[in-house]
């Protein structure tokens, strides 16, 4: 990661995480629904979808941080979809955020709700920031439900375990990649470049960068599943083999998996060189994403 990527993170992940607390505490929460919804906020987490709607809306010359609150809730409902994603029913896992799962910290009972909890939080903090116009809210509030909900990140979840047990092909693969992770990928970016004042084809590119850094972003994941350091990572290596997944680096092996990254990562490239922005972070972020290892 470059030193300047470094720094910016840094610095966007002390306020994400300070903003993200306090929408939590203002809120009349009943106090065990509070500590649960807190403790998976808190866990920690590399804040990728903030900082890519951060970044993107000062691409595009938003200087006032109206992006933050919408950053924060695209942070709550990731951070929801993996409390579910963890449960028994789902992938069974008992280590998130180098931490226990928060089903196994509370209970499955109290899981399920600060899950909930999260998701709609997310909504209210958008249409409560006031320093958004009402059709900017608007316009959120739709485009998220349509990335988080049930043609977006649930859709994909759904086909994921539909997946389970079988042999998908390629295709099917990267339709349930598409909308389980890349979905909020894209509207991180999307978002971010819409509060900053892109124009409409600006916003397609950006689109099309964020769809290949979505692609990315979960072969990668699913190769740290297979050559990550547990500690490292934060939860469990081998996940995928137990719950019987398919994922790139099964059907392609390492090498070929490694391959198809590199070939997303040169085509969010191509769209981001297309997008009028001089954003080295932006370009950054592609790296990133790619060769992370946690
Ligand atoms: C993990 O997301 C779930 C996927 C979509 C692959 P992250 O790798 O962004 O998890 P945190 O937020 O850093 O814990
Ligand atoms: C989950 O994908 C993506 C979500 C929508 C939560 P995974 O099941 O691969 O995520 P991890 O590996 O548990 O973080
Ligand atoms: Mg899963
Ligand atoms: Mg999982
Ligand atoms: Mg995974």
């Amino acid at each position: 990661m470059t030193y300047a990527l470094k720094t910016y993170m840094k610095d966007k992940v002390e306020l994400i995480n300070s903003q993200l607390e306090q929408f939590i505490y203002a809120m009349q929460i009943p106090e065990r629904l509070q500590a649960s919804m807190l403790y998976s906020v808190r866990a920690g987490g590399k804040r990728i979808r903030p900082i890519l709607m951060l970044a993107a809306s000062e691409a595009y010359g938003e200087q006032d941080n109206r992006a933050m609150s919408v950053a924060c809730a695209i942070e709550m409902i990731h951070t929801y979809s993996l409390i579910h994603d963890d449960l028994p029913s789902m992938d069974d896992d008992d280590i998130r955020r180098g931490q226990p799962t928060n089903h196994k910290q509370f209970d499955e009972a109290t899981a399920i709700l600060a899950g909930d909890g999260l998701l709609t939080t997310a909504f209210y903090t958008i249409s409560n920031n006031d320093s958004l116009s009402d059709n900017e809210k608007a316009y959120l509030v739709k485009e998220l439900a349509k990335a988080s909900g049930p043609e977006g990140m649930v859709a994909g979840q759904m086909l994921d375990m539909e997946g389970e047990n079988r042999t998908l092909t390629l295709e099917e693969l990267e339709s349930i990649h598409r909308r389980k992770t890349g979905e909020l990928l894209r509207f991180s970016a999307v978002a971010g470049a819409f509060i900053g004042g892109a124009n409409a084809q600006q916003l397609e590119e950006i689109e099309t960068y964020a769809k290949y850094l979505g692609l990315l972003f979960q072969i990668q994941d699913d190769i740290l599943d297979v050559i990550g350091d547990e500690h490292h990572i934060g939860k469990p290596v081998g996940s995928d083999q137990t719950n019987h997944k398919s994922t790139y680096p099964q059907l392609l092996g390492l090498d070929g998996a490694i391959e198809q990254k590199e070939h997303y990562a040169l085509k969010a490239k191509q769209a981001l060189e297309k997008a009028g922005v001089d954003s080295s972070y932006l370009e950054d972020i592609i790296d990133y994403i790619s060769n992370r290892n946690k």
